[in-house]
């Protein structure tokens, strides 16, 4: 049987993470997990049931409720995230949770839910998980991680167009002023801040297209293979 591995991409808010990694399961055959999608449902969660997020007994009591899945879209082809039974993937990438998630990610209680979950997906490897610690200290030894990023004006440009098709009313500034203060977040945070582990490869991939992306990173599997 071929060799499987884990493969981790960390990176800035709206630099393609997701693109490359859903690109990249398909070519290998492997799961996709979106972790920020976690993060989203749990964040989206907190919202619904008026959760003060700064009091830890209602977080935990609220985690305590939380059940997380994954399943694929037969349609779509793309594994879709459940909150308590309900499809809410498309729910979570609303502003308003958007505005809200970089917050919740800070909650040391949140993390530790989240990570075990997301441990527990690796397990058997042949797994492409998304996000911004997981080469750091979800799967610190996986065998291919990469560090993405792009220029600011470049991700601000993709992000509102993707939701600008959602919401006509959406603004650049809007978008450009939540990109960069989740940037500031997820980086500055105490628990597991953003950051690029020390043996991951850097794509940035300002000027790169999604083809010119894959290549680049099929290569780097071709090698750990
Ligand atoms: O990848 P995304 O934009 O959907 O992630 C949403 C937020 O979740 C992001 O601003 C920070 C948080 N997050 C995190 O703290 N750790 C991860 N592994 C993934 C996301």
């Amino acid at each position: 049987m071929a060799k499987k591995i884990i493969i981790t991409i960390d990176g800035w808010s709206s630099c393609g993470k997701s693109t490359l990694a859903k690109q990249l399961a398909t070519a290998l055959g492997y799961v996709y997990i979106d972790s920020g999608a976690m993060y989203r449902a749990i964040t989206l969660y907190f919202i619904r049931k008026n959760t003060d997020w700064s009091n830890p007994a209602e977080v935990k009591e609220a985690l305590e409720e939380i059940v997380l899945h994954f399943e694929c879209n037969p349609a779509s082809g793309k594994s879709e995230i459940f909150l308590n039974a309900e499809n809410v993937e498309y729910l979570i990438r609303d502003l308003v949770v958007a505005e809200k998630v970089s917050d919740v990610a800070t909650i040391a209680a949140v993390r530790d839910f989240a990570v075990a979950q997301q441990r527990s997906m690796g397990l058997q490897k042949g797994i492409v998980m998304d996000g911004r610690d997981i080469g750091t200290t979800v799967f610190p030894h996986a065998e291919l991680k990469i560090f993405m990023t792009a220029d600011i004006t470049i991700r601000v440009e993709r992000r509102f167009k993707e939701m600008y098709v959602k919401n006509p009313n959406v603004t650049l500034a809007e978008v450009k002023a939540n990109l960069e203060s989740r940037d500031y977040i997820d980086s500055h945070r105490e628990v597991s801040p953003l950051r690029q582990a020390e043996d991951a490869i850097l794509l940035d991939n300002s000027n790169l297209s999604i083809e010119e992306q894959l290549d680049f990173a099929l290569k780097l599997v071709a090698k750990k293979l």
